[in-house]
């Protein structure tokens, strides 16, 4: 077959340490299903802020535009945290989504088998939380104008929200699209009792549900759902939401999961390269230390599989053999418990190649 030409940006903090693993475990793909894959390592974060003085060496983004997909760890820590706007490690992070134009970010949180106690939440209120957060990614207050002023009586500082109706109409169109797929159910959230913003995204989802008589739509205050994930999760099925709200929604939805360890998302856009990166940060409290869960980054490099390359009996032995190594009772310390196996980042990456060993054609539910 074709060789798959991966862009791999480990970046800073526990990124690199997790990005191995999941390397590790896509080795492991190309031996049990005959892909291939050729990695190229780009500089991307506090690490190219500190080499070149870039987040996102111009070098780094055309080796991701030349890439079939981008595999992306994490950026950012204490050390650049009070560096201009410019010279911030998530600069690279907004560059490429919007160089990429990845509007679409897929953000989906299962409860996995063995991990019902996992969560601070009771195990009878997680039971059978299976959603998928469709965050938009290249608009609203994350890339509106912004300034700070000096005003005689202080400083003042602006950030603006701008959604275009073409901007919300193709995100919307890709959730209801995906919630057909699944149990057609969509939760569009929003702040139309206070946003202009929202009550023009509340109407392009009324305009564009006459499209998808078969989905069920409910509009949420995001205030309000922030409630409700808590209080009735398993509800849930798709929500698609503006940028920041789903920002905060889907590291909410990581806890009900057990740990933000868990959460894999992919980023996509109309063109073929997507990029993949777990929903979590550079983990600056436990890096270097080896004890990172390295599950987000291997589930984001199945997402890799399956959305990128189409490659859907493999994505779902990655899915596969993760669950089977949580099941078994391995983890990772976020998720450390009574009863339960603790393990390195290391460790569990080479657990879930064993796991993958095993694999025979038999497919439980994918992921997503
Ligand atoms: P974080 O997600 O890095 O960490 C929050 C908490 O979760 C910490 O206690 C951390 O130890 C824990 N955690 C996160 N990932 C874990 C994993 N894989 N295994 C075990 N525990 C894990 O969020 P933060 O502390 O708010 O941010 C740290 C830095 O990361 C900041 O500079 C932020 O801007 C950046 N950040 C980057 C990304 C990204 O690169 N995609 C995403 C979010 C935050
Ligand atoms: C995420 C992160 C990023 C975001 C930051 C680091 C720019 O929190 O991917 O969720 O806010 O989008
Ligand atoms: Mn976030």
């Amino acid at each position: 077959g074709t060789v798959k030409k991966i862009a791999v940006l480990p970046g800073d903090g526990i990124g690199p340490e997790i990005m191995e693993e999941a390397l590790k475990v896509l080795r492991k793909v190309e031996d049990l299903f005959g892909h291939s894959f050729q990695f190229t390592f780009g500089m991307a974060g506090g690490g190219a802020v500190d080499r070149v003085g870039n987040p996102l060496p111009e070098e780094t983004l055309s080796l991701c535009k030349q890439s079939d997909a981008v595999l992306l760890a994490a950026v950012g820590g204490p050390k650049w945290d009070n560096n201009p706007p410019e010279l911030r490690p998530e600069q690279a992070l907004l560059g490429l989504r919007k160089s990429l134009n990845l509007y679409a970010n897929l953000r989906p949180a299962v409860l996995f088998e063995g991990l019902e106690n996992a969560s601070t939440l009771k195990p009878e209120v997680v039971k059978g939380v299976d959603l998928l957060v469709v965050r938009e990614l290249t608009g609203g207050i994350y890339f509106g104008e912004k300034k700070r002023e000096r005003l005689e009586d202080g400083q003042q500082a602006t950030d603006t929200l701008v959604y275009h109706e073409r901007e919300v109409e193709r995100i919307v169109r890709r959730a209801f699209e995906i919630a057909r797929g699944r149990r057609k159910k969509l939760t569009s959230v929003d702040k139309a009792n206070i946003l202009e913003s929202s009550r023009l995204w509340r109407s392009v989802v009324d305009r564009v549900a006459r499209d998808y008589p078969d989905v069920q739509v409910e509009h949420v205050l995001v205030d309000n759902c922030a409630m409700q994930l808590i209080r009735r999760p398993a509800d849930f099925d798709v929500i698609v939401t503006e940028n920041m709200f789903g920002d905060i929604l889907s590291d909410e939805t990581a806890m009900l999961t057990g740990s933000i360890g868990l959460l894999p998302s992919a980023s996509l856009g109309e063109g073929m390269t997507g990029l993949y990166e777990p929903v979590h940060g550079s983990a600056p409290d436990i890096a270097g230390q080896g004890v990172a869960n390295p599950a987000a980054m291997i589930l984001s490099a199945a997402m890799m599989l399956r959305h990128s390359f189409g490659y859907e009996e493999a994505a779902t032995a990655v899915e596969q053999a993760v669950r089977k190594v949580l099941a078994d009772g391995h983890r990772t310390a976020d998720l450390a418990g009574p009863g339960t196996l603790a393990v390195g980042t290391e460790e569990f990456g080479d657990l879930v190649v064993e796991a993958m060993n095993a694999y025979e054609p038999d497919p439980k539910v994918p992921l997503e």
